[in-house]
C-alpha cells in the first residue's frame, strides 16, 4: 500500500466483480434497443473505468470522450462547467451512457446531461464508478452506481490527486497531510 493511503475503501477485486456487474445490467437494458449506443468517458477521471467497463458491455458500442473542467466547486451552485475537449461525433438520435469517475457536488454531471440532451440525444444516462453524496448541491440521476464512499478525498482507479495517484488497482482515502499540505 502505498504511504499516501490512509485506508484502502475498494480492493480491486471489489471493483473487478462490480464492473462486470454493471456491464451487464448495462448489456440486458439496452439490448433490445435500435439506436446507437454511445459509450462517453469523462477525462482523465474515468479512463481506467471507461477500459474496463465498456468490455464488459457485450453491445457493439462506439465511444467517445470529452474532458471538462469545473470552477466555483468550494462556492455554490453558480459553479461554471468548461468543455475543454469536446465529443468527435455528433448525438443527434442516439443513446448516450455518460461514465464518470466521481459524482461530488453534481455540477458536472448535471451540466453534461442538459448539454448532451439539448443536443438532440435520444437518450442520456449515467454510470458513475463512485457517489459522494453528502456533498451533492446538484441534483443528478445516476443510472449505475458502483460504489457510494464517504466524505473524504478519494484516490486511485483513475481519480487523482493533483495528478497523481490514478494508476492505484484499488479506491483509497487519501492522508489528510497529503492534501492539507501546501
Ligand atoms: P462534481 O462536479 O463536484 O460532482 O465533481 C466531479 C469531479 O470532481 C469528478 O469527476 C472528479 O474529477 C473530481 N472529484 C470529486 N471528488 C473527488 C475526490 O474525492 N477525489 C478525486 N477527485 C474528485
Ligand atoms: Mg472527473
Amino acid at each position: 500500500m502505498d504511504n499516501a493511503v490512509k485506508k484502502v475503501l475498494i480492493s480491486s477485486e471489489e471493483i473487478r466483480k462490480r464492473v462486470e456487474e454493471l456491464g451487464n445490467q448495462i448489456t440486458e437494458d439496452y439490448k433490445d434497443s435500435d439506436k446507437e449506443l454511445v459509450v462517453i468517458g469523462i477525462l482523465k477521471g474515468a479512463a481506467i473505468f471507461m477500459s474496463e467497463l465498456s468490455q464488459r458491455i457485450k453491445l457493439p458500442i462506439t465511444m467517445d470522450f470529452m474532458a471538462v473542467s469545473s470552477y466555483g466547486k468550494s462556492s455554490i451552485s453558480t459553479g461554471e462547467v468548461r468543455i475543454i475537449k469536446d465529443l468527435d461525433f455528433s448525438v443527434e438520435g442516439k443513446d448516450l451512457l455518460i461514465v464518470e469517475d466521481i459524482v461530488d457536488t453534481g455540477l458536472t454531471l448535471s451540466y453534461l446531461t442538459d448539454s448532451l440532451k439539448k443536443r438532440g440525444a435520444n437518450s442520456v444516462k449515467i454510470v458513475t464508478l463512485l457517489d459522494k453524496p453528502e456533498r451533492r448541491n446538484m441534483k443528478v440521476h445516476i443510472d449505475y452506481l458502483g460504489f457510494e464512499v464517504p466524505d473524504e478525498f478519494i484516490v486511485g482507479y483513475g481519480l487523482d490527486y493533483a495528478e497523481k495517484y490514478r494508476n492505484f488497482p484499488y479506491v483509497a482515502a487519501l492522508k489528510e497531510e497529503v492534501y492539507k499540505q501546501s
